[in-house]
C-alpha cells in the first residue's frame, strides 16, 4: 500500500516508515520539523538504502495534504504528527487544540476529498486518567486529566463519529503505553529538545554523563518498591504494531481501538537497574517529592491487540535499554 505518515520524522513516526518499508509499503512523510529534524531523513536513507519522499508542512494546510494524498495515490494514513509535551499542553492549552485537534480535522477533511478511506490514528493511554483498575483494558473509562490528553480523546472521537456516518471509512485508533528505546541501528531514536520530561531519555542523559543525576519522583507509592509502575514498550515493537494495524484495516468494522502494550509493569527502580545492566554505566539517583498529575501504576491489557491483530510485543527491557544507549552513544560521540 502507499502509506502517508504525518509526523514521520518525529520519534515514533520515524521508527514505524523503518517497519513499512520491511513490509514492502511505500511511505510518503509530512512534516513541520516543529518536533523533530531534517537530519532523520539522511538517517532513514542511510538505514533503508533510499530515499524516503517528503513534503515539508503542516497537516493544517489542508490543500497541501490533498496534493500529497493525490500526487502519491495514498491508499492509507498513519497519523502521528500532533505535540506531545503534557506540562506544555498545561501551559498552552489552545497550541495543543489548535495543533492536534484542528490539525486533525484539516486532514480528515483532505483525506474525505482525495477519497481516502483508511487511517491509524496515535492515541495514547493517557485518554484513560487514573487508573481504576489495572490491567486497563479498552472498556475502561475515559477521563483525561490534561489538554494534550483531552486532545487526543476528542480526535478519537472525531473519527468515531465520522467513520459512523462513513460506511467506507476504516480506523484504528492505537492506544500506546509507554514507548522507550531505539532502532537498533543507534541511528534515529528519542531526543527531546531542552531538558526531558520522560524517564528514558533522563535516565540516557544522566548514563551519558550530560545530567548528573536522575531525581525519582516519589517512593511511597503503593507498588512493590514504592516507585512508579508503568507499561515500557519497544518502539520497534509499537512499529510493527502499525504493520499490523494495517493489515488489519480492510477488515475492520469502521472505528476500532486497540491498546499497546506489553501488559508487564516496571517500576522506575528496575529501570535503572537494567539500563545500568545495558550500559555499563552508573546512574546516580536522588529521591525526590512526588511530580504533580503522577500515578501510581499503569499498564495495559494488550489481549485485543494480541488476538485480533495478532501482534504482540517481543522486545524485553534489556532491548529496550540497549537501543536507547546506542542511541545516546552515538549522540555523545
Ligand atoms: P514526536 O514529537 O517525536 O513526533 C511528532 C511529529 O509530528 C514531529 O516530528 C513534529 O514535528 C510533527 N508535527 C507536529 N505537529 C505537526 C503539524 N501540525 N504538522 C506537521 N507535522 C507536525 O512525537 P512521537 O513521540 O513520535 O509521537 C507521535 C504521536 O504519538 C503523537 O501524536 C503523540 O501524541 C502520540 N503518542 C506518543 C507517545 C510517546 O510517549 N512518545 C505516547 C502516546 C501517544
Ligand atoms: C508521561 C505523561 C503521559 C504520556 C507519557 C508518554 C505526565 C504526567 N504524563 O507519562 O501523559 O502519555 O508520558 O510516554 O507527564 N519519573 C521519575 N523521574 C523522571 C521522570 C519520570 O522518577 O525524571 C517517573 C515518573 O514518576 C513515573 C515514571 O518515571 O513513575 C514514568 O514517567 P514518564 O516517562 O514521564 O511517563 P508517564 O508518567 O507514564
Amino acid at each position: 500500500m502507499n502509506i502517508l505518515l504525518t509526523g514521520g520524522t518525529g520519534y515514533i513516526g520515524s521508527h514505524a516508515a523503518i517497519a513499512l518499508k520491511e513490509a514492502g509499503h511505500n511511505i510518503v512523510i509530512q512534516d513541520n520539523f516543529s518536533n523533530s529534524s531534517p537530519l532523520v531523513l539522511n538517517r532513514l536513507a542511510l538505514i533503508l538504502g533510499e530515499e524516503v519522499p517528503f513534503i515539508e508542512g503542516d497537516i493544517r494546510n489542508t490543500n497541501l495534504v490533498k496534493a500529497i494524498l493525490q500526487e502519491f495515490s495514498v491508499d492509507a494514513v498513519m497519523h502521528f504528527a500532533g505535540l506531545k509535551s503534557v506540562g506544555e499542553s498545561v501551559l498552552e492549552p489552545l497550541k495543543y487544540y489548535e495543533n492536534n485537534v484542528l490539525g486533525s480535522l484539516s486532514l480528515l477533511r483532505a483525506m474525505k476529498e482525495s477519497n481516502v478511506k483508511k487511517i491509524v490514528f496515535s492515541s495514547s493511554a493517557t485518554v484513560y486518567g487514573i487508573p481504576r483498575y489495572l490491567p486497563i483494558n479498552e472498556a475502561h473509562p475515559l477521563k483525561p486529566v490534561n489538554p494534550y490528553g483531552r486532545t487526543k480523546l476528542q480526535v478519537e472521537q472525531i473519527l468515531e463519529d465520522e467513520a459512523e456516518c462513513d460506511a467506507l471509512l476504516k480506523v484504528v485508533n492505537l492506544r500506546y503505553f509507554n514507548p522507550v528505546g531505539a532502532h537498533k541501528s543507534g541511528l534515529i531514536g528519542e531526543e527531546p529538545r531542552g531538558m526531558p520530561n520522560n524517564l528514558m531519555p533522563f535516565i540516557a542523559r544522566v548514563a551519558g554523563g550530560k545530567l548528573k543525576e536522575l531525581h525519582i519522583y516519589g517512593d511511597d507509592y503503593d507498588t512493590f518498591d514504592g516507585t512508579g509502575v508503568r507499561d515500557y514498550i519497544h518502539v520497534m515493537d509499537l512499529a510493527e504494531g502499525h504493520v499490523a494495524a494495517l493489515n488489519y484495516l480492510p477488515h475492520s468494522s469502521g472505528f476500532e481501538t486497540f491498546n499497546l502494550g506489553t501488559g508487564d509493569g516496571c517500576s522506575v527502580l528496575q529501570m535503572i537497574e537494567v539500563y545500568r545492566k545495558a550500559s555499563g554505566r552508573e546512574i546516580p539517583f536522588r529521591i525526590v517529592g512526588r511530580r504533580q498529575g503522577d500515578i501510581s501504576s499503569c499498564y495495559a491489557a494488550p489481549n485485543k491487540a494480541n488476538q485480533i491483530l495478532l501482534w504482540s510485543a517481543k522486545l524485553s527491557l534489556f532491548e529496550m535499554c540497549m537501543s536507547s544507549w546506542s542511541f545516546q552513544e552515538q549522540l555523545v560521540n
